[in-house]
């Protein structure tokens, strides 16, 4: 069922606290993001002080959201928050905030899989996208490819079988002496070295899927780090190493997307989540798109990134009236994408 009215958007699956407004035909009315720094610190997401963190900011984000779009709790026909998969603490916030208001104000509650929301952010950017399109799924939290067959109907075609890509990058950039999250600094500094410099590794599995997997670059970059002398004779600099590994992630994850393009002849491309707003893996997808006559979708830098517009994008098509007892949702932290809410009494 389509809503007959505008959608709160709610994310707190993470480290962003987010609330935001989309209008019942698709328009972004408001989009805040409060990124938590607090972590950085610990070079990591710390989940305790993370819930914390989006216990106090939540209910003033989620004003300013309906501020900033000109509405109220009255006008909203909906409220659509991330059940899972996340950090349960957190996740448990947004649910417990969405539960609360629409119990009170009798409006219906729509749990959304924080993985079909980043699915989606492509046909957000392309109202004329055609199905079916894959996107490749790529953040410090999740590395995946799906099929997406229609909104709302999915087909997860492979999954990271170690680490995900952002995790690789934040873990590696922590060994550079980077800040946490290190996937922006290792963007900027990779752009000014020699991708080639260094051969890394590429996993590639011998079965025909298409899983992912970052634990042997990471170990092997890890390796090389301290081991590396950039002052010997080899000419190797630092943005020539950073650069390097970069490349070594971002052809893994584009390998996949573009073989299953061609073994499966899909024609519409797409990236989200927040590696997806690297600049190499952009240019490259780019790249592959025109010189295989694709159309490459890349969704804006701020809709790759944990945000609450694409939860409530999701809402709009999974809109279903107000019924009491679905007021009742939990946090379900390894809800799998493409499965039901699990029930919980
Ligand atoms: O989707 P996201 O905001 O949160 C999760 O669900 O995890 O993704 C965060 C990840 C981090 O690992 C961060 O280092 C990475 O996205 N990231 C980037 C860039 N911007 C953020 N990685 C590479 N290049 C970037 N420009
Ligand atoms: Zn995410």
């Amino acid at each position: 069922m389509a809503a007959p009215g505008p959608i709160l958007g709610l994310e707190t699956s993470c480290d962003e606290t987010a609330a935001a407004v989309i209008s019942a035909d698709g328009r972004i009315l408001s989009n805040e993001i409060f990124s938590q720094s607090i972590h950085a610190d610990y070079g990591g997401v710390v989940p305790e002080l993370a819930s914390r963190e989006h216990a106090g900011r939540l209910p003033g984000i989620a004003e300013r959201a309906q501020t900033t779009a000109g509405i109220g709790w009255d006008d909203l026909a909906g409220i659509a928050v991330t059940a899972g998969p996340g950090l349960v603490g957190c996740l448990l916030v947004g649910v417990a905030f969405a539960r609360a208001i629409a119990r009170l104000r009798e409006i219906p509650l729509i749990p959304i899989n924080h993985i079909e929301a980043h699915a989606h952010t492509p046909a957000m950017a392309a109202n004329d996208i055609e199905y079916p399109y894959l996107v490749l799924i790529a953040s410090g939290g999740h590395s995946s490819l799906v099929l997406v067959e229609r909104p709302g109907q999915f087909r997860s075609l492979g999954e990271t079988r170690d680490d995900a890509a952002g995790e690789a990058l934040d873990k590696i950039g922590k060994l550079l002496g980077l800040s946490y999250p290190a996937g922006p600094e290792i963007d900027r500094a990779g752009e000014h070295g020699n991708p080639n410099a260094i051969a890394f590794p590429r996993a590639r599995f011998d079965d025909q899927g298409f899983d992912f997997s970052f634990s042997g670059v990471k170990t092997a970059a890890a390796l090389d780090y301290r081991a590396r002398d950039f002052n010997d004779n080899t000419g190797i600099s630092r943005p020539d190493w950073i650069a390097s590994f970069e490349a070594a992630i971002v052809d893994a994850l584009l390998g996949n997307l573009t073989r299953a393009a061609e073994a499966m002849d899909i024609h519409t491309v797409s990236v989200a989540g927040g590696v997806a707003r690297n600049r190499r893996l952009r240019r490259q997808l780019e790249r592959w798109a025109e010189t295989n006559n694709r159309r490459a979708i890349l969704p804006a830098p701020d809709l790759c990134t944990d945000n609450a517009a694409m939860i409530a994008a999701v809402g709009l098509y999974r809109w279903t009236p107000f019924d009491d007892a679905r007021a009742n949702i939990d946090a379900v932290p390894n809800w799998r994408l493409g499965t039901p809410l699990p029930i919980t009494p």
